[in-house]
């Protein structure tokens, strides 16, 4: 066959507009956008509920139930965090990784999610390094599937955890959350935005409650385009004047291992984007902190900032143990208030 003959190239490059994905299983979580505001406002609380209830009774909330952690790509926080998560609230689970199971002998995703469910996983947890992956597992297992990070497109468990940390800092004590939460307050993301699925959950969620986005990198690390990505999300491609204007500073990690053969002067990237504790001291004095992890020292963040009074990256990490809990709760315990996709 000819794949470049036009008639074919034409199939190829425009299938037909697919069936809404929906609906989902009410219990996954693929996208912020899986969730509204008043659900993220449920699951925030019921972080901090599960966070202090006591144990014995916390164990008991998914007692025996059977997760999944399915890990195409490495994980430090986010993997154990979740099995952590899901420990406390009484679950049993198992891990495959890519490295050590079938899928090195070339089993699809497809197939490695149908044998988890006939091995009884009521939920799977997944990191992959494909954009979607998430999606083509929930539609093949129809599982509750949590998207732990699919590619460069979304790690909607991140978003929730640093926007937990965020409130902690700038809106101590509140109870609900909703669109004004945020309202005059400006988080800046810098650095690698294009590979980021990190900075893609923040970019729609944290706008949704009033936040504003200044997205700060070089052009190769963030085109144009990203500031249309939603409402409430500007550029600054200037370092020190989008710190002037930070409530909080979100660093990210340039991601090699997706930047395909884009060269980048890294001297030249560390002058520009490094945040140093003179350039906080002059420019940000009271700003918080965050890095969703792994962190380079030395690279986007000198050592001095990474342990410094104003950084809170190992309360994010903290964080995602309690906002863990709350979304296995939500995958495997059906919510009234939910009402499937709320
Ligand atoms: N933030 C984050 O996803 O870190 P890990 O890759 O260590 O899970």
């Amino acid at each position: 066959m000819n794949l470049a003959t036009p008639a074919i190239r034409r199939q190829v490059t425009t299938p037909p507009a697919p069936a809404s994905p929906f609906p989902y299983n009410p219990g996954s979580l693929l996208s912020v956008l899986d969730l509204s505001v008043a659900a993220v406002s449920r699951l925030l609380q019921r972080a901090t509920a599960l966070e202090h209830e006591d144990p014995i009774v916390r164990d008991r909330i998914l007692a025996k139930r059977r997760i999944a952690l399915l890990f195409y790509e490495s994980s430090t926080r986010t993997r154990t965090s979740f099995e952590l998560a899901s420990k406390a609230l009484g679950a049993d689970t198992t891990l495959v990784s890519n490295l050590s199971s079938s899928i090195e002998k070339g089993e699809s995703l497809k197939d490695t999610g149908l044998t988890l469910r006939a091995l009884g996983a009521e939920a799977i947890i997944l990191r992959h390094n494909s954009s979607g992956a998430a999606w083509l597992l929930e539609q093949s297992t129809r599982l509750p599937v949590v998207n732990a990070g699919d590619g460069m497109h979304e790690h909607p468990t991140q978003a929730l955890l640093d926007l937990r940390t965020i409130l902690t800092h700038l809106r101590p004590g509140i109870g609900e959350v909703g669109p004004e939460t945020l309202a005059g307050v400006t988080v800046t993301i810098v650095g690698d935005i294009l590979h980021s699925r990190v900075a893609r959950s923040n970019m729609l969620l944290l706008p949704r409650l009033g936040a504003r986005v200044l997205l700060c990198g070089p052009k190769e690390l963030l085109p144009e385009q990203a500031a249309r990505s939603g409402p409430g999300i500007e550029i600054e491609r200037n370092f020190e004047a989008a710190l002037a204007q930070s409530q909080s500073v979100m660093m990210l990690r340039i991601q090699a291992e997706r930047l395909a053969g884009l060269q980048l002067d890294l001297d030249e990237y560390k002058a520009a984007y490094q945040l140093t504790g003179q350039l906080l001291a002059a420019h940000a004095p009271s700003a918080v902190v965050l890095h969703p992890g792994p962190i380079i020292r030395g690279m986007e963040i000198t050592a001095g900032v990474a342990d410094g009074i104003q950084s809170a990256i190992l309360e994010q990490v903290t964080n995602g143990l309690a906002i863990r809990m709350a979304v296995m709760e939500r995958a495997l315990v059906p919510s009234e208030q939910e009402g499937g996709r709320a």
